[in-house]
């Protein structure tokens, strides 16, 4: 990247590192089963709400205690179940028009990070009726009260029921961007482990890499607090110690509700601190091809942190001592090494490739320059690229040889 250009990415980070203490960040209030929403709803005087989720779940029956909490309180809903992986405006403006149709007065967003991101959208499009979705992309472009927003999580990777950003597509243009503003921080978040028991063992394992990918983002970007800094280091450590017990076995709670909270944390941490080129190469990929954003995270992670050379090794240190892999005496060149190969490791044991499929050549300038466009300057990373150097990690992931 020129050197301007780069002066340019560091002033604007700087000068939204320096106004965190005045922007309006909150955490959601945290309830623990999903029986205990219509005691919130209730205190919010909301007699009618929509439930985004997808048609998986609606078949599966795991929105039945809810359905039950919510008729026994007297609660009425309808349930908008045709979200997709990687949602696209076109669920949301269905969703939306569901929404008004039905007097709805809330949204509870119930399941993996699409489903929630599809509620924070419908929200932002209540919120903003002559603002398209696309018009959103980016930072504060929202900037007003969204309809009262509850988050069930049922994987435990996005963090999105207390992130300020939901991911959408454009299906016209197969481009996936995120919006980011205060009002989509849900007000409530469900960390009830019992609704990620079913979640098979391929999508434990890539929704678990998400997370720890947010953790390891916020924590080696530049925009760090003592807060975010501390959330990002203990998300590691649960993920290090719980996600390959949750992938072996699904029933095991413990390691459910620690990745919950693991999930929760590191969002958290990358609300404030952002996250880096990982995440902006990933979502590219989820625009263009559909590849699953937790499986997109988990096979580029240790080619980006290995890009990132030196400038990272001091922080990724801290990150291999918080998952048990170095000690204060371990040289941060070894500890970095160390965490790049015990993420390889982590991904090997739990069945996830070291490439992505049906990536095209042809295709990788656009998709760099998509990815150079969500990431430059927002995200504070430690070395930054234009769209030419993130090619490479297009290159690295492809499954056919360069
Ligand atoms: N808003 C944010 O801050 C944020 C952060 C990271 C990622 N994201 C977005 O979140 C989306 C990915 O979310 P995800 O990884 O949670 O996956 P997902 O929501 O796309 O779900 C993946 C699949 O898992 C199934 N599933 C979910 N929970 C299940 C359960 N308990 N049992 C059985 N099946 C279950 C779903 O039906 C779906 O088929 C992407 O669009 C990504 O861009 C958002
Ligand atoms: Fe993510």
């Amino acid at each position: 990247m020129n050197i301007i250009i780069k002066a340019a990415c560091r002033t604007f980070q700087t000068v939204l590192r320096l106004a965190i203490p005045i922007l309006p960040y909150r955490s959601p209030k945290v309830l623990s089963r999903v029986e205990d929403i219509p005691g919130v709803l209730k205190e919010q005087k909301i007699h009618r709400v929509m439930i985004v989720t997808d048609g998986f779940l609606h078949l599966s029956g795991m929105l039945e205690p809810l359905k039950k909490a919510l008729s026994e309180a007297g609660i009425g809903y309808t349930v908008y179940d045709e979200t997709v992986p990687n949602p696209t405006v076109w669920n949301v403006e269905i969703a939306r028009e569901r929404y008004l149709a039905e007097n709805c007065q809330g949204l509870i967003g119930f399941g993996g990070g699409s489903a929630i991101d599809c509620a924070k959208a419908v929200g932002a499009r209540i919120a903003r009726p002559r603002k398209s979705i696309p018009q959103m992309r980016g930072i504060l472009k929202v900037m007003r009260r969204i309809p009262f927003l509850i988050a069930v999580p049922t994987t435990a990777g996005t963090g999105s029921e207390t992130t300020l950003a939901t991911v959408i597509t454009d299906d016209k243009a197969d481009h996936k961007f995120p919006v980011n503003d205060f009002p989509l921080i849900p007000r409530v978040a469900v960390l009830d482990p019992e609704m990620t028991r079913n979640l098979p063992a391929h999508l434990t394992a890539t929704t678990g890499m998400d997370a720890l990918t947010h953790a390891i983002e916020a924590y080696i970007g530049r925009s760090t607090t003592k807060d975010t800094r501390a959330d990002a280091l203990e998300a590691a450590e649960l993920i290090s110690k719980n996600l390959e017990n949750a992938y072996r076995d699904g029933n095991n709670m413990e390691a459910r509700a620690n990745m919950l909270r693991a999930a929760f944390l590191a969002g958290r941490a990358f609300s404030k601190s952002y996250v880096g080129y990982c995440h902006a190469v990933a979502h590219s990929l989820g625009g263009k091809y559909h590849i699953p954003h937790g499986l997109a995270n988990a096979v580029l992670l240790p080619y980006v942190l290995e890009a990132y050379g030196e400038t990272a090794y001091k922080k990724e240190k801290d990150i291999a001592v918080a998952m048990g892999i170095a000690d204060s005496s371990t040289p941060e060149e070894t500890a970095a090494e160390a965490l790049i190969a015990c993420i390889r490791k982590m991904n090997a044991d739990m069945g996830i490739p070291t490439k992505l499929p049906g990536i095209r050549t042809e295709d990788i300038p656009q998709l760099a320059a998509f990815a150079h466009r969500e990431a430059n300057p927002l995200y504070p990373v430690p070395l930054l690229m234009d769209a030419g150097e993130l090619e490479r990690f297009y290159y690295d992931v492809m499954e056919e040889a360069k």
